[in-house]
């Protein structure tokens, strides 16, 4: 899935060499990621991506959908946008079997649950089904219940079929085309609205297949729903940015955030070097703790436990008394 666009610099950089590059389906590719030399790959769980440096100053992430279990490769899928952020033409493109890219170390933000879960239900739209290849290597290594809902637009549109057929065979993974129109689709509010407790469900797709889908989830405990967004959900239009202060825990320094720009923007300019990807509230990458005051959350990666101790600093606000931030 790509997840995100960002202006930062990959973490843990690792040179990976392009080993194959396949078509999955209209539009998307599939790019085989392997070491240089032969060794095994830092090991991932089902849910991760890991950011692809595309050019200077440019990194896309890709959920990674192989099976976890191997280490001898990565695989992601890339959806062609001509009209998207440049990311995916680069790759489409440009990219071939033979090319050296950095990327960062594995990353999840989407995990599944443990053992506490009894049933998971999965719901992928387009590209979205990325992380879901992955994460039903890892439920069938774990001999769990789950289904996969893949919503497409048409059979040339969806990916992986090969793949997917032994499951569809199975029972385990249901196909939807809509032919391009979401009432034609499948019944999302239908699907998720018999909730029990132990089901987990995990939800990735284009933004009008997110929002349909957390509508559809407002009964569920949010421990037991898990998403990951393709991009930033729409903004609220009405939302006001004021200016706020931060301050650092560990040098007492108090650091006034215009209303125009953000944490980490203030915080580079006074010289400290934080790491992020999407800029956007998505990814997880600028993570940080808090001490004090009072954040105003705008991401989409923290539950409201997470979000009792750690802030989004690319995206969030505040107000009142200084944010205090363990840095
Ligand atoms: S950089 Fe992606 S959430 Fe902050």
């Amino acid at each position: 899935m790509p997840v995100a666009a960002g202006t930062g610099t990959a973490d843990a950089a690792l040179k990976v060499r392009v080993n194959a590059i396949g078509r999955e389906a209209d539009e998307i590719c599939s790019f085989e990621l392997v070491d240089p030399d032969g060794a095994p790959l830092p090991s991932f769980s089902a849910g991760a991506h890991v950011d692809v440096r595309i050019a200077d100053g440019l990194l896309r992430q890709y959920s990674l959908c192989n099976d976890p279990s191997e280490t001898h490769r990565y695989l992601i899928a890339v959806l062609h946008e001509p009209d998207g952020r440049g990311g995916s033409k680069i790759l489409h493109e440009t990219v071939k079997v033979g090319d050296t890219l950095t990327i960062s170390s594995p990353r999840n933000h989407f995990a599944l649950a443990g053992r506490e879960a009894s049933f998971h239900l999965l719901l992928a739209g387009g590209i979205g089904v990325t992380p879901m290849m992955a994460m039903m290597h890892e439920l069938e290594d774990r001999a769990a219940d789950y289904r996969l809902h893949y919503c497409t637009r048409e059979p040339g549109k969806t990916a992986f079929l090969d793949r997917l057929q032994p499951r569809i065979d199975a029972g385990k993974v249901m196909l939807h085309h809509d032919g391009g129109d979401p009432t034609q689709g499948l019944d999302i509010r239908a699907t998720l609205a018999p909730f029990t407790p132990g089901m987990h469900c995990y939800v990735c797709g284009p933004p009008g297949f997110m929002s349909a889908a957390m509508d559809a989830v407002g009964a569920w405990p949010p421990h037991a729903v898990h998403r990951e967004y393709f991009t930033s959900p729409e903004q609220d239009e009405e939302r006001v940015d004021a200016p706020f202060q931060v301050r650092l825990s560990r040098s007492g320094h108090v650091l006034d955030v215009p209303a125009d720009r953000s944490i980490v923007d203030v915080l580079r300019a006074h010289g400290l070097d934080i790491e992020t990807s999407c800029e956007d509230g998505y990814c997880g990458t600028c993570m940080t703790r808090y001490l004090g005051g009072e954040p105003e959350h705008r991401d989409t990666v923290l539950d409201d436990g997470d979000r009792k101790k750690y802030v989004m600093i690319c995206c969030a606000r505040a107000t009142g008394a200084p944010l205090v931030l363990d840095l």
